[in-house]
């Protein structure tokens, strides 16, 4: 009842390096999937293999037929960018259940497959009509939207560039391919709460990026409870094995310019010793906004580490989706919805992610 649907998808499994009996282990075998609840309105379900490296998702018809379209481009993309941060698909299978409807599903590699525990997750658009959540309680299950974001996140300045400049070539990749409605997924680490700061005593103490750089041996001889604020970079270690990374990265690790240029580990003490990539475990510092009404000395800054991902990208803006934008766009300003076709939608789209990722002041 498992059917290979296409070698295409075989090849990029070996582009990523996943072993084919770990592969065929991790999504048939004995230990259960995980059924997540389902964050979109799209009616797909979600599950998550038991060891974390993939996620699962039923597909409907159109969006089958838009992946199969795409799949040469897609996976030339994947291989010319090896930092790109369009979702891995790494499968597309067919099931015949002896009873009942065949389905189809796709594996991808999970953007949060890490030791980390994400605190909160945004799904991140552009648009703003509907995107705010609707649940009362927040947790770190919930999805917020863009309405949500009440910070800013700085990254080191080579990195945002980085970051921006890949972005921009994923979605252009999208909007080549008539694709619109993909989300950036940005999943938030938060570190612990005594590095909570009110934005005026931060800035007193901090260096300009609140990194600080160590050496490996002062590293090992520094004791956990003797290391600086902030977020601590390491040389990176020579030893692969040390670090931890998700089965969806290929791709290089980030320089930071606070170590010379040099490539650098994340150092998480008492938790884990974890490999910089674009998307990846990235450092950064979250500012909140501050509301209005508020008195400008008390806006909370964290130390935090992020994972992004561009998710959602099987929706073409068919003929059920043009006529979504003229119905909404005799109602609202056509800006704010989320129906537009694919160059308009790339453009906000780049625009709002830049004001998510400012410039360092
Ligand atoms: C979030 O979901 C996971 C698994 O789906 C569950 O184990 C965990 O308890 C949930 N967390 C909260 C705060 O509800
Ligand atoms: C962000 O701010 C808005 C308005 O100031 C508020 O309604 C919302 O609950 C906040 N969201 C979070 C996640 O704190
Ligand atoms: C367009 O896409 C939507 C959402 O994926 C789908 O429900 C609809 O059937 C598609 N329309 C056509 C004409 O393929």
């Amino acid at each position: 009842a498992f059917i290979n649907y296409n070698h295409l998808c075989r090849n990029l499994r070996e582009m990523f390096k996943i072993d084919a009996a770990d592969y065929m282990i991790s999504i048939c075998g004995n230990s259960a999937l995980r059924e997540l609840s389902s964050p979109g309105k799209s009616g797909s379900v979600f599950f998550l293999s038991q060891d974390d490296r993939f996620m699962i998702k039923t597909l409907r018809k159109s969006e089958v037929q838009v992946l199969l379209r795409m799949l040469p481009n897609y996976y030339n993309h994947v291989h010319t960018y090896e930092n790109t941060l369009i979702t891995k698909f790494f499968g597309l299978h067919r099931v015949k259940p002896s009873s009942g409807q065949k389905f189809r599903f796709v594996v991808m590699g999970n953007m949060f497959c890490t030791e980390l525990r994400i605190h909160r997750r945004f799904d991140l658009k552009g648009s703003s009509l509907g995107r705010s959540t609707d649940k009362i309680e927040i947790d770190e299950n919930t999805t917020l939207k863009d309405l949500d974001l009440n910070y800013s996140f700085y990254l080191e300045p080579s990195w945002r560039e980085a970051l921006l400049k890949q972005i921009k070539t994923d979605s252009e990749f999208l909007k080549s391919q008539r694709i619109m409605d993909y989300s950036l997924l940005l999943g938030v680490h938060y570190r612990a709460p005594q590095h909570l700061r009110t934005r005026a005593s931060y800035r007193r103490t901090m260096t300009a990026e609140r990194l600080t750089v160590l050496s490996e041996e002062d590293a090992q001889e520094d004791d956990a409870f003797n290391y600086p604020e902030g977020l601590v970079l390491v040389q990176r270690a020579n030893d692969e094995n040390s670090v931890v990374v998700g089965p969806h990265i290929r791709g290089s690790r980030l320089r930071s310019s606070a170590a010379g240029f040099g490539e650098v580990d994340l150092l998480l003490p008492g938790t884990a010793r974890v490999q910089i990539q674009l998307g990846v475990n990235m450092p950064a510092r979250a500012e909140q906004i501050p509301k209005e009404e508020d008195s400008k000395s008390f806006y909370e800054v964290y130390d935090v580490v992020l994972y992004l991902g561009i998710i959602d990208i099987l929706q073409e803006y068919n003929i059920t989706k043009k006529i979504e934008h003229a119905v909404k766009s005799m109602q609202y300003d056509s800006v704010s919805i989320s129906a537009v076709d694919p160059e308009f939608y790339s453009e906000r789209f780049l625009k709002f992610i830049q004001t998510v990722f400012p410039e360092n002041s």
